[in-house]
């Protein structure tokens, strides 16, 4: 199955890479900093009428067109362009994520990070990989010596969540912060082993479904901020290389 998804995933990455820095309409979903454009829709259905022609009856749920649940095993979570603001304002770190949960497990994610060509893949229990390399987090244990990522929710201003105590916390007891605006991205890199810790609220499942599995796959570890496994659908997202996993809850817990 996994050679299907990349394939498609790479499919639906042409259409961004095309797209980018042309003309193309945007809109607001939520708020002016939740956009739309035509290429994520556009990518969307691509991928949608790949699995609808390939695996017919599976389900998929995917961002922007929602649920198509037809009670199958299998169902598909899309996120079809990762980093809509970036690729919105011509900047070229965006993805296209895609996993596949049967009977509530995640058993396939693929990650293409469309401007490096680079394709993020794993299969439960196999491993994870970029571009066929076997993938391994950090072996880092020390905070203060990590590089940390996250991301802020578009609802912010009306919903803080303490997002930004959260944040400073972290930028006061870790290395260096980054925020890449693609989730997705963040968990390939942690996966990588090139940040040592990723937090982040109010993500969406087609956000998290392929990045855990990845994550998990290349020995790192996916809790919520009360150190519980979690589902795609889970709101809160701690994914670490497992040895900083505990001081970042510690800091999680006190800034809630
Ligand atoms: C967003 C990105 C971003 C994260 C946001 C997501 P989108 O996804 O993953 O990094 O901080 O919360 O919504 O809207 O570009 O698909
Ligand atoms: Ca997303
Ligand atoms: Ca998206």
């Amino acid at each position: 199955m996994v050679e299907k998804v990349q394939l498609i995933a790479r499919r639906a990455g042409e259409i961004i890479r095309n797209g980018f820095g042309k003309n193309f309409s945007i809109e607001f979903k939520t708020n002016a900093s939740n956009l739309v454009t035509e290429i994520d829709k556009k990518s969307e259905e691509t991928i949608k009428q790949f699995i609808k022609k390939e695996f017919p009856g599976h389900a998929i749920i995917a961002e922007e067109s929602g649920e198509d649940l037809t009670g199958s095993d299998y169902t598909w979570i899309i996120d079809p362009l990762d980093g809509t603001t970036n690729f919105a304002h011509g900047l070229p770190l965006f993805s296209v994520s895609i996993g596949v949960v049967k009977n509530n497990e995640t058993v396939c994610g693929v990650i293409y990070d469309v401007m490096q060509d680079n394709m993020y893949t794993s299969e439960k229990g196999s491993g994870a990989f970029c571009n066929g390399k076997e993938l391994r987090v950090s072996e880092n244990d020390n905070l203060a010596e990590s590089l940390l990522v996250t991301g802020f929710p578009y609802d912010i201003a009306d919903n803080p969540h303490k997002t930004l105590e959260k944040f400073n916390a972290f930028v006061l007891n870790s290395r260096a912060i980054r925020r890449l605006g693609s989730a997705a991205i963040d968990f390939c890199y942690v996966a990588a082993g090139v940040f040592d810790g990723f937090w982040e609220v109010h993500l969406h499942p087609w956000d998290l479904c392929a990045g855990m599995l990845l994550v998990e796959e290349a020995g790192g570890v996916v809790t919520n901020f009360q150190n519980e496994r979690i589902t795609p659908f889970a709101k809160q997202i701690l994914a670490t290389n497992g040895k900083v996993h505990e001081r970042m809850l510690e800091i999680l817990q006190q800034n809630s």
